[in-house]
This record gives structure tokens, sequence and C-alpha cells, in this order.
């Protein structure tokens, strides 16, 4: 299963509020659908290529899963939050005539636009309102230090588990290379 198709596996069978199923299955295939297949993760530590953005949100999605089993955190909130944390990737980054992976502003400002994108995917929808404060904290302090981009520390349960899978999915090729030598 390729990691679009297990993203999807996980809205459909492991979110439990249907209210949030319909708005990641509306997100997944509205105006960002292209771009979250095709969005490089980063410029140079991991997953960057083209599409590695759906590959390490999968990753980290799957590993917050396993995480939040450790916690009484809510696993739709964590499930959601896994799938929002690098939404700004897309504003961040394109390829340039070479196909090298550039930034679109002055350095990198995925947290910044990531906030921005979901400020405009969950303004409409009302109904899903209370995940919105829970999103935005996440996608601010998913990379944990300010010297790494974080707009604020990881302070409770939800946030942790979000970095620490962040942190794993970004590492898991170093952790196989340590493994073999
Ligand atoms: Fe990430």
């Amino acid at each position: 299963m390729n990691s679009l198709a297990k993203i999807y596996a996980m809205i459909n069978h492991d979110l439990k509020n249907p209210r949030y199923k319909a708005f990641c299955l509306n997100v997944l295939g509205g105006k960002y659908s292209q771009l979250f297949t095709t969005t490089p993760a980063a410029r140079k530590w991991h997953h960057n290529y083209k599409g590695g953005l759906a590959v390490h949100t999968c990753e980290v999605m799957v590993i917050a899963q396993q995480l939040a089993n450790y916690t009484d955190v809510d696993h739709d909130d964590v499930l959601i939050s896994a799938l929002f944390h690098d939404f700004g990737k897309m504003k961040a980054y394109y390829f340039d005539e070479n196909d090298n992976i550039q930034f679109c502003n002055d350095g990198d400002r995925h947290v910044e636009d990531g906030l921005e994108i979901v400020k405009e995917l969950f303004n409409p929808h009302d109904n899903i309102g209370e995940l919105y404060e829970i999103v935005c904290n996440s996608i601010k302090s998913h990379a944990n230090l300010p010297e790494w981009g974080a707009l604020k520390r990881p302070d409770n349960n939800l946030e942790w588990i979000i970095h620490l899978a962040d942190m794993y999915s970004s590492k898991i090729k170093e952790v196989h290379k340590f493994i073999k030598e």
C-alpha cells in the first residue's frame, strides 16, 4: 500500500469522529491534493524527493498513533495533528528548473505557512472548530526548539507525541543505516 492509500485507510478506519473524517477526506480531495503528493518533506535532511511529504506524513501518523497508546491522549486529535503538522511545506518548498528543492521565501517558513493553510482550511468548517487550536499548537511546537523552527515548545502529551513521531520519521533512514553499520 502506498503512503497516500495508507493515509486514507487511517482516516477511514482509525478516525472515530465522522465530522473529522469527512473534513480530512474533503481536504485531501481538495485544492491541495496534487501538491500533497508531489511536495518534498525537506530540502536536505529527510524525505527530500517528490512525494516525500506524503511518505513522511504517513510515517508520523503511524508512529504517533503507536505512541498515543501509552497515554490518554485522544487518538483522533493525534491523527489529525499528525496529518496537518507539515502542511506548510506545500507553500514553503518548490522544485526549480533543475529539479533542486528551493525555499519559496527567505529561509524555511513551513511552520508559518502551515498556520496560514490550516486557518484557510479550518475557517469555513465551524463544526470542527475545537480542533483548530490543537492543530495550530502541534504545528507551532512539532520542531521542539526555536533553532529548529518551533514557535513554541511542546507542553502537553499530544504535542510531545507529534514532535517525537516527527523526529523519528525524519531519522528512520539514519537509524537503519546505523544498525547496518
Ligand atoms: Fe514533519
